[in-house]
């Protein structure tokens, strides 16, 4: 009797890939729900940063609007949906483009906290959910350009 190949497993691995070798259950955009997910974080976001002192001040525009579609088009392409952000804004460079703002802990701090709030509303799968902050928790260090209050 061996053990080395289990049915279940073989279920398993037939289950996880299409023939055409794409997972199944999609790519990560479209399995926390594709761009109405993404928009809603975004917009959400941009509720908490229009309240936000130390934010608010960065955004030149009084619509905030067009700045929440940049980042819901980034964060789409981020996750493996379509690369509207990169035909309408060209590579990311997202480092080059925040150089601009001055980006101290405190604002990192801020930043993270209304993308925890518009996180959560998605009310994602905890594992996705985990997946998703983690990136965003290291995209914000990596935007760190100064330690001056
Ligand atoms: C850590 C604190 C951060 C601050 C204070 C900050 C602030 C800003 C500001 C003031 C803008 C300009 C608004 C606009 O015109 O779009 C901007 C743009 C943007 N930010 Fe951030 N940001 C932060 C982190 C991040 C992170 C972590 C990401 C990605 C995960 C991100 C993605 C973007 C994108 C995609 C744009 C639009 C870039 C473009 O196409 O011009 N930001 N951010």
């Amino acid at each position: 009797m061996s053990h080395e190949f289990e049915d279940k497993d073989r279920v398993e691995t037939v289950r996880l890939t299409m023939p055409s070798g794409e997972k199944a259950g999609g790519n990560f955009f479209q399995q926390v729900g594709g761009s109405p997910a993404f928009e809603k974080l975004a917009a959400a976001f941009y509720e908490g940063v229009a309240t936000d002192d130390v934010l608010r001040p960065m955004y030149p525009e009084d619509d905030l609007g067009p700045a929440a579609r940049r980042l819901q088009l980034f964060l789409e392409q981020y996750w493996g949906g379509p690369s509207t952000y990169q035909e309408e804004r060209g590579h990311p460079r997202l480092r080059m483009r925040h150089a601009a703002f001055k980006i101290n802990p405190l604002a990192r701090e801020r930043w993270l906290l209304h993308m925890r709030a518009a996180l959560e509303s998605l009310e994602l799968a905890p594992q996705k959910e985990a997946e998703f902050w983690a990136y965003l928790d290291r995209a914000a260090t990596a935007m760190l350009n100064t330690f001056e209050d």
